[in-house]
């Protein structure tokens, strides 16, 4: 089979290493890729790796590599081509049709594309999530009334797509009014902030659930979390992701099977009878909330997202043993109930590193130096490229990451940092505590 991976992160390098591992994958290609994915040339014997200089939202490009590359299968890594509508280009085009395209139509992908077209989903299908309204400049003075009744701290929402930057978390009422009008008066985020979602706060820790849906049935992968914040113990800016663990111990059996009653199989059901059946990754972001009343934990949606976490996909996809390949091509025919999902027991911890400045201003093209010389982990690249002598340079903000697969999450996590200890370059940065809040709460307990 030829596949096709769209995206340049380590999101995509570690579904590439997944993809390459089928032996049903005879070519895979990489638009654009990194030089983590330019270097799986050398390694996959049988799968032939290459990058193609291809952006993945040029769709006339696209259709005219698949054609001429006779491929089978285009796999979507970021949300970007999904909101687009690349599912619906590729089933208007009588040539394209037969190509299998994982991932959500344009329609399904307003999950993440609206924060209130997801909102309203998840209020007719009685998914739990915060309480809610949605605001337009026209209701503006509704808006502030609403604030009225909330108690802080203010959750708003940029209803469109804002490079991650449209949810605010304001800790005053003023603060939350004048935040508000600069969104819906000034266009502070755009079109993306013509309207705006106001929410109740939660209170709690976040997880990522993600499933993996063909419309009608589903698997549920490894659980896994996430460290947003620039800094040691979530302090400071919010970045793509600092790293990851997977799975979350305290998303036990009794937690994930309320996440599959309450907030699973009413998405998966819900979509397909509203006539959008989903093909692909759903990523469902949790926050796990104590109730006082029973003294359990229970699973709220703070926000779906049309693909994986990118970097929980590099501690989740290593710790999937069943053949990727074989799993998409169900999804593709509808009948995943006829596949099993077999996961790694081992535990995965994920540290990012990234340049000095981000996730603010940084520089780029920095040799990076003794990646060859981590063994027994891997390193996904995320923000790299290889230049004309095959040096590796840092190509973005998140520049790679090192993952370890270990029977315990502290051997984990000593091991990712043993490794990636063995990496640097100049103003190479990364947080030293990624796992250690969930560690604590086990110790706590
Ligand atoms: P989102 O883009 O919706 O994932 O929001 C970004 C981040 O804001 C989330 O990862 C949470 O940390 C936080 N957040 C969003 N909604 C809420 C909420 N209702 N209560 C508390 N925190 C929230
Ligand atoms: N790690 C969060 C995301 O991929 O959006």
């Amino acid at each position: 089979m030829n596949i096709l991976l769209l995206g340049s992160g380590g999101r995509e390098h570690a579904m590439a290493c997944k993809l390459a591992d089928s032996p049903q994958c005879e070519h895979l290609y990489v638009a654009p890729g990194n030089a983590g994915t330019a270097a799986m040339a050398n390694h996959y014997g049988q799968t032939i790796v290459q990058n193609v200089d291809m952006q993945p939202t040029d769709f006339p490009a696209i259709h005219s590599w698949v054609i001429k590359h006779d491929i089978d299968m285009v796999v979507v890594g970021p949300e970007a081509p999904l909101v687009a509508g690349i599912r619906d280009y590729f089933a208007e085009q009588p040539s394209l049709r037969k190509v299998m395209v994982i991932g959500p139509s344009r329609e399904c992908a307003q999950l993440e594309g609206s924060k209130d077209y997801a909102k309203e989903f998840m209020h007719r299908h009685n998914i739990p999530t915060a309480a809610y309204r949605t605001f337009t400049a026209d209701t503006l003075q509704e808006g502030i009334a609403f604030l009225h009744t909330l108690k802080a701290p203010y959750v708003l929402k940029a209803d469109g797509l804002a490079a991650g930057k449209g949810v605010l978390i304001l800790p005053t009422l003023e603060e939350a009014e004048r935040e508000l009008t600069a969104m819906l008066k000034d266009a502070k985020f755009g079109e993306a902030s013509a309207k705006v979602v106001i929410e109740e706060y939660l209170s709690g820790i976040e997880l990522s659930v993600f499933v993996l849906s063909d419309g009608k049935h589903y698997k549920i992968l490894p659980s896994a979390k996430d460290y947003k914040r620039i800094g040691e113990g979530d302090t400071g800016l919010n970045t793509g992701g600092m790293g990851s663990v997977s799975p979350v111990h305290f998303a036990d059996k009794h937690f994930m099977k309320k996440v599959e009653e309450r907030i699973v199989i009413p998405t998966v059901k819900g979509l397909f009878q509203e006539g959008t059946p989903y093909k692909g990754f759903i990523f469902v972001g949790l926050m796990a909330v104590s109730n006082h009343i029973t003294g359990k934990i229970d699973p709220y949606v703070i926000e779906y997202n049309v693909r994986m976490g990118d970097p929980e996909t590099e501690s989740v996809f290593p710790r999937i043993k069943s053949d990727m390949v074989d799993l998409l091509e169900h999804v593709w025919r509808g009948n995943l109930q006829q596949t099993t999902l077999e996961i790694d027991p081992r535990e995965a911890a994920c540290v990012m590193a990234v340049a000095n400045g981000y996730p603010e201003h940084y520089e780029k093209g920095k040799p990076i130096h003794g990646i060859n010389a981590v063994s027994g982990s891997l390193v996904f690249h995320a923000g790299t490229r290889m230049d004309d002598k095959g040096n590796v340079l840092t190509n973005g903000g998140r520049v790679l990451c090192v993952t370890t697969l270990a029977t315990s999450m502290p051997e984990a996590l000593l091991k990712s940092y043993q490794e990636l200890a063995k990496i640097s370059w100049d103003g190479m940065y990364y947080r030293r505590d990624i796992g250690q809040d969930l560690l604590k709460l086990e110790v706590s307990k």
